[in-house]
Parts: C-alpha cells; sequence; structure tokens
C-alpha cells in the first residue's frame, strides 16, 4: 500500500463539515417533507427572461461574454447596484462576487488574524461561521433578543487593547436562521454604539428585498458607510446558481478586497454577470421581485396557521417574521431538536435544529424552519407531523 506524503494545514483541519449539510443527508430520503433547506422556492426562478438573455447575449457579444473581465466585476452592473442602494455609493466601492459567500471569505481573509475578536449575533448565519473559521478567530456572541443585538452587550464584548473585536457581523433583515428584523429603534442604537465604540460593521442583506407588508428599515451601512461593509446577493431576488453577489466597502478595505479577489478566482463569471445584466434591463427586477415577495408572504401565513392550529398545548414558541424565508421555533422546556429531529424524519418532516446556528452556548430547544420551497399542503402535512412528533416526545 502506497504511504500518503501529504500533510493538512492546520487551517483545514479547523474546517469542518457542515453540520446543515450533514444533517440534510438524512432528510433527502425521498417523500420528506423538508422545512430544513435555505433554498429559494425554484418557482421564482425566471427561467424563461434566462433563456431570452443568453440568446440575446451570444448573439450580440458572445466573445466578449466569454471571455476574462475585470476583477471589479462588471462596469454597468456594478453601476446600476449603486443606483439601487438607498445611500450614496460610488460605483468603484463595488465588488462583484461570486455569491456574497465569496464576500464573507474574502473579508475574513483581509481582517482577520490568528486569535482576532469578532462578534456576532446569537444566533447567526452558520455560512458565515464557516467563512470565518479558518482564519482562526475568536467568535463571541453577543447577546440578541427579536429585535437582534443587544446594544449594552457590545460594551461587555467589545474587548480591549490588541484584543478589541475587528468587526460585529449582523444581519439586520429577516435573519437567517431566526427571520428577525431590527427594529428602527434598535438600528440607530447599534450604529450610534458602533461609533462610540470604533467597532466596524459588516452587514450581510440578501433577504432585505422579500418584505411582506412594508420594507425594513435604512441599511446600518447607510449611516456609517466610512465604518461599515454592506453584503448584497442576486441569490433571492433571481437565482442562487448564478453565484452572484457584491461587497461594498470603503476606500480604504476595497484594494485589498480586490486583491483577496483576484488570488480567489480573478473574477466571478463574465458571462453570468452580462447575462444578469441583460436580465436586469428594462426595470425587470421591479416587476419580478414582488411576486416573490407575495408568495412567500402566503407560505409564511399558511405556515403560521398551522403552527397556531397543530400546537394548541404543546408550549412550543414561535416568533412571526415580517420577510425572508425563516421562522424560529423554541421546544418545550427540556426537549432538544437534535434529539427530535430523526423522530420527526421517521414521521416524513425536517427541520434544521438551531445549535447548528451558535457560536457559543447552544439553544437545544430551538429550530429553524422553511416556509419557501414546500407547498401550502405540504406545510400543513409537515407541521401536523411534527406537532404530533413533539407531543410523542416532550
Ligand atoms: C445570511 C446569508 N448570507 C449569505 C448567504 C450566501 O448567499 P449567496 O452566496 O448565495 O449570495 C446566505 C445564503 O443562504 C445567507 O443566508
Amino acid at each position: 500500500m502506497n504511504q500518503s506524503n501529504w500533510i493538512l494545514s492546520q487551517r483545514a483541519h479547523k474546517m469542518n463539515p457542515s453540520v446543515i449539510r450533514e444533517i440534510l443527508k438524512v432528510t433527502e430520503k425521498p417523500g420528506i417533507i423538508s422545512f430544513a433547506g435555505g433554498l429559494p422556492s425554484p418557482q421564482t426562478f425566471p427561467v424563461a427572461e434566462f433563456q431570452k438573455a443568453c440568446q440575446t447575449v451570444l448573439e450580440s457579444d458572445g466573445r466578449a461574454a466569454l471571455q476574462y473581465s475585470v476583477s471589479e466585476g462588471n462596469a454597468f452592473l456594478r453601476e446600476q447596484i449603486a443606483s439601487w442602494l438607498p445611500w450614496d455609493v460610488d460605483p468603484a466601492q463595488i465588488l462583484i462576487t461570486s455569491g456574497s459567500q465569496q464576500g464573507l471569505d474574502l473579508i475574513a481573509k483581509v481582517l482577520i488574524d490568528t486569535g482576532s475578536r469578532v462578534l456576532v449575533e446569537t444566533p447567526t448565519y452558520l455560512g458565515a461561521l464557516q467563512a470565518f473559521t479558518p482564519m482562526e478567530p475568536r467568535i463571541v456572541s453577543v447577546e440578541s433578543d427579536e429585535q437582534g443585538v443587544i446594544v449594552e452587550d457590545l460594551d461587555r464584548k467589545i474587548g480591549t487593547g490588541s484584543d478589541r473585536a475587528r468587526f460585529l457581523y449582523v444581519l439586520p433583515n429577516f435573519q437567517n436562521p431566526t427571520g428577525r428584523t431590527m427594529t428602527e429603534p434598535r438600528r440607530a442604537a447599534l450604529v450610534a454604539k458602533s461609533i462610540e465604540l470604533g467597532l466596524p460593521i459588516l452587514e450581510d442583506n440578501p433577504y432585505g428585498d422579500l418584505w411582506f407588508d412594508a420594507p425594513p428599515g435604512q441599511p446600518l451601512t447607510a449611516r456609517n458607510p466610512e465604518n461599515s461593509i454592506y453584503l448584497g446577493s442576486f441569490s433571492k431576488v433571481l437565482a442562487p446558481g448564478l453565484r452572484l453577489g457584491y461587497v461594498v466597502a470603503p476606500s480604504i478595505i476595497m484594494p485589498k478586497l480586490l486583491q483577496a479577489k483576484q488570488a480567489a478566482d480573478l473574477h466571478t463569471p463574465t458571462f453570468n454577470q452580462r447575462i444578469v445584466v441583460e436580465v436586469l434591463k428594462n426595470g425587470f427586477l421591479e416587476r419580478h421581485v414582488p411576486t416573490i415577495r407575495e408568495l412567500y408572504k402566503s407560505q409564511c401565513n399558511v405556515m403560521l396557521e398551522a403552527l397556531e392550529t397543530e400546537m394548541q398545548g404543546l408550549d412550543v414558541q414561535w416568533n412571526k417574521p415580517v420577510g425572508g424565508m425563516f421562522l424560529w421555533v423554541k421546544l418545550p422546556e427540556g426537549m432538544s431538536a437534535v434529539d427530535l429531529l430523526p423522530k420527526a424524519v421517521d414521521r416524513g418532516v425536517a427541520f434544521v435544529p438551531g445549535v447548528a446556528f451558535y457560536a457559543n452556548n447552544p439553544d437545544p430547544r430551538t429550530l429553524r424552519l422553511s416556509f419557501v420551497t414546500a407547498t401550502a399542503d405540504q406545510i400543513r402535512t409537515g407541521i401536523a407531523a411534527l406537532a404530533k412528533t413533539i407531543r410523542e416526545h416532550r
């Protein structure tokens, strides 16, 4: 037998399989109603528009669309994005990335040293924890409630001297995993506190356009752009398979992000950017996004009604999201969502245990439900099965 000469880096040892992906394998059995995935509804993907755009681009501009291009991204796309953002953004501040997930990875490389303190919400987006971890930070959870980060806790968590936090990672709108949204007073208080403490903010906003009845408050970055980095994405308003996102960064950070981007993949695929430019012509998103909002709002209402009906007398709590794709459930005292999952899968329904989303001190009673990929009938059947499982095992 050949002896292996490969030696893994210490960094590689820090990378762990995503708990969620491991869990999702169990839920991929045929016939399972899954509330576990973080996928947008494929019903919302504008397939016909993409088909037309591919044809047009290949006919009119095919050779350029298939060539290498600049690392910053398509100039027209960057101008479009700058014009949508609700504060004054120079397109030179925008870097097109291969999904906002790549933005998280590049930012980690540029801002985190071994041992650097990084603050996150409780709970937070698992993919951000995965992107930060190989850079070996010390990730510290800031206490949070239904309105987001508890501002006073920042005084306790900021750290001192060389251990002062590099940044706070925060998702103000329809957060993944909880679905919660920061209220206006909380946004104002958080920005004021971050200015007082000199704490930079990394704001991740892939769900902000998916509001049900009213748009969420102004982005945190709009209030303090020099000390904030903003992440946006086309995954939830067009299609995640494009792998198209963007970073808005202050001019002091941008050159380093660009160098990290060049090292990672030279640039985001020219073709995908060019197609999206074509699809976005003539105000497509203004017509398309309201249809996604309507679908997700009605799916969310079906799930809330099903929870109301099925969970009666069970001491289960849940929130009422005002946008996005997820809601957050808390099981009765003493129950564990990790233990409940295989039993729920036996009954034909899956979810993600909340423990996956905590940097420190996970709450075993929590779980995340997506309301966007199952049909209304599946939502009713799935929630009934979940309630039955809880009733049997509480
Ligand atoms: C909060 C958050 N940030 C970033 C991402 C990554 O999105 P993408 O890379 O598709 O833009 C996701 C994906 O689900 C997410 O939920």
